[in-house]
This record gives C-alpha cells, structure tokens and sequence, in this order.
C-alpha cells in the first residue's frame, strides 16, 4: 500500500489516510470573525469526499489584538460556537477531521485593523511590520495565556478534533520564540528554554481546560533562514519540550520569513528540518511546502521524513487535487 494512504493510527488523533490540508487564511469571514455562508461553502468544497483525512482550518484569532487582518476568522467569544459548529459539521459529513487554529498575531497586527494597541514580546520592529509594538508586561502574558485556553476549550465546543496553536509565520508565539524579535531580560526571554516558556505554559493550559484525550498540534516556525534567527538547534531543543508539555503532533513551517524558504523551490522544502524534528520525538510530524506531486509526497514518506504531508496551494487552486492524488495512488 502506498505510505500516503496508510492510515494513522499510533496517535491520539486517528487518520484514514497521511494527507493534511495546511491551515490557509480565507479571509471570507464577517467583520466580527464570524462563520459565513462562503467560508463554509470553501470548506465543504475542499474536503469533499473525504481524501484528506485532515483538515486544518486557517488561523482564528483568540483575542481582537491578536487579529492579523480583515475578513480573518474568530474564536474569540462563546457566541461564535454555534456557527463554528456548522463548520466543523461539514468537514465530517464529509469524511474528513478538522482542526481549528488558534492564534495571536502579535507585532504582525497592525492597529488600523485592531484598533487596539500593537503588542510583542520586545519593542522591536518586526521585520514585515512598520508599527512598533509595546513589549507585553508579565500580566499581559497572563491574559494571553487564558485567552488561548478559552480559545481552545471553544475548538472542543464547536465539535472539532483538535486544536493547532500557531508559532508559525512570525506572529506573536514566533515572536517570543525568535531571538530576533525576543530580547527580553526576564524568564521569557534569553535562551531557548526562556523563549519557549510562553509556548510551555499555553500548552498546559490548554491540556488543563481540555482533557488528556483531546490532541494538540503546535505549528512551529522553525528556522528563520535570516541572520541571527532560530536555527535546526532552537528547534530540536523546543520539539523536545513541546511533546513532554502535552503536544501530540509537531507540524513543521517556517518562522519570521512566513511559509517559504526564500529561492528554495522544491517540494517538501522543510524536510531537513522534519527529518531532525523525527529523530528527537516519537509524536507524528506534518511536512508541508512545495509539495504539488503526489509521486514526491509519496517519496517524502517512504524516505522517512515525515508522517503526514500538507498540500496547500495545490489544493487552493485544485480542489480535485486530494481525489487525483489519491486515486492514482491505489
Ligand atoms: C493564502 C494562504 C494563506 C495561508 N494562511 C495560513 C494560516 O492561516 N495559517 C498557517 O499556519 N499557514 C498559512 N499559510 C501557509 C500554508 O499553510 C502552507 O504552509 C504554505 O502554503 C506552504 O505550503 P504549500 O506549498 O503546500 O502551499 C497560508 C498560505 C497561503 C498560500
């Protein structure tokens, strides 16, 4: 059998098959985050027929400061939960699981979108970015840290499977990972293990709210492929803690950059990195860049370098990619 279309079953989260669509921002939402008719439509588009057996839904924003732009999707309030249940509901019926994806996007926000305050874990510029932030104090951390844990405890409301904490693409959980934009002199900043504090204790907040069964993914910018930025170290380090903190699956994207690698063009451009990730824990790890051939997902897998494979732009512009991929697999 092909390794695409082997189930996953030695994790908390159970697949039919090894094809995971990325998290990838619509912009189709109301301006207050919520649910609409074309994002569901969207959703119901992309997994019909169930071939990918995962569907992560683009970043929510948990808190109106964390919002990264227009028409972005909420998961702010509990009088959301009923739309997002429509979501979710879809994504089943069409055989699909479906993630939600939680996040803040720190000094990536700009105010004229907010209209709050533009906040990071240093006051520093950051590099896709022309406002400067206001470095966020101990008690801010601690309104972040429970409005993560609200946000997922929403997820498990609104009947999904799952929930993904983004510390991707240079938002705020990158930020504080990143030594670029974290230059903090108390316990959240410093070394890895102080740039990784924030992420810990989100992780045990969200375990705490949500059970012992309910899986947590944390999308991590790894490397910032930029002078002074993470690197494969930062991450081999951070994986480690992550999985003892309560994470069950590692997906793997880049950091201050966003989702590329800048003049890399091949499929599965993160798989150095996934290979690393692989040998330091025992928990599934989603490749996803690049990757347009169902041929080249299916070599990513048989040559170890991940356990799941995430085909975003493909999709985007394909709908019948994940069906043509998968039938000329069997
Ligand atoms: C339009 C668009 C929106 C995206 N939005 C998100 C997002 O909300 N969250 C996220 O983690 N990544 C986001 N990404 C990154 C994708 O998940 C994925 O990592 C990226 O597209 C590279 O994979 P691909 O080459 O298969 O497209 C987005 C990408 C695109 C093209």
């Amino acid at each position: 059998m092909a390794e695409l279309l082997k189930p996953l079953v030695n994790s908390k989260l159970q697949l039919n098959n090894r094809l995971v669509l990325p998290p990838m921002a619509t912009a189709k939402c109301e301006d207050d985050g919520k649910v609409t008719q074309e994002i569901l439509d969207y959703y119901d588009e992309k997994s019909k027929g169930g071939y990918i057996s995962l569907i992560i839904i683009e970043h929510s924003f948990i808190e109106k400061q964390g919002k990264a732009h227009k028409g972005q999707l909420s998961i702010a309030n509990d009088n959301l939960i009923e739309d997002l249940k429509k979501l979710s509901n879809i994504i089943h019926k069409n055989g699909s699981k479906a993630i939600m994806q939680i996040n803040h996007a720190g000094s990536l926000a700009k105010s004229s979108v907010t209209g709050c305050e533009i906040v990071g874990p240093s006051a520093i510029m950051h590099p896709r970015n022309s406002e400067l932030p206001k470095e966020l104090t101990k008690e801010d951390i601690k309104v972040i840290i429970s409005n993560f844990r609200n946000a997922a405890r929403r997820v498990k409301n609104a009947g999904f499977d799952g929930v993904e904490i983004h510390s991707a693409h240079g938002y705020l959980l990158n930020e504080f990972y990143s030594p670029i934009t974290n230059k903090r002199s108390d316990e959240y900043g410093g070394d890895i293990f102080g740039r990784i504090k924030l992420h810990l204790e989100i992780i045990r907040a969200i375990r705490d709210e949500v059970g012992k069964d309910f899986p947590i993914l944390l999308r991590l910018g790894a490397c910032d492929y930029t002078d002074g930025g993470n690197t494969i170290d930062d991450c081999k380090a951070a994986v480690v803690e992550f999985q003892k903190s309560g994470v069950d699956i590692i997906d793997i994207s880049g950091g201050l950059l966003g989702y590329i690698i800048p003049g890399v063009k091949t499929q599965g451009y993160f798989s150095n990195v996934t290979e690393e990730v692989k040998k330091n824990v025992s928990i599934p790890v989603i490749l996803t860049g690049g990757i347009t051939d169902a041929e080249e997902a299916e070599k990513l897998l048989k040559s170890g370098k991940a356990d799941l494979i995430g085909v975003g732009r493909a999709i985007l512009k394909d709908s019948l990619w994940s069906k043509k991929a998968i039938e000329s697999l069997k």
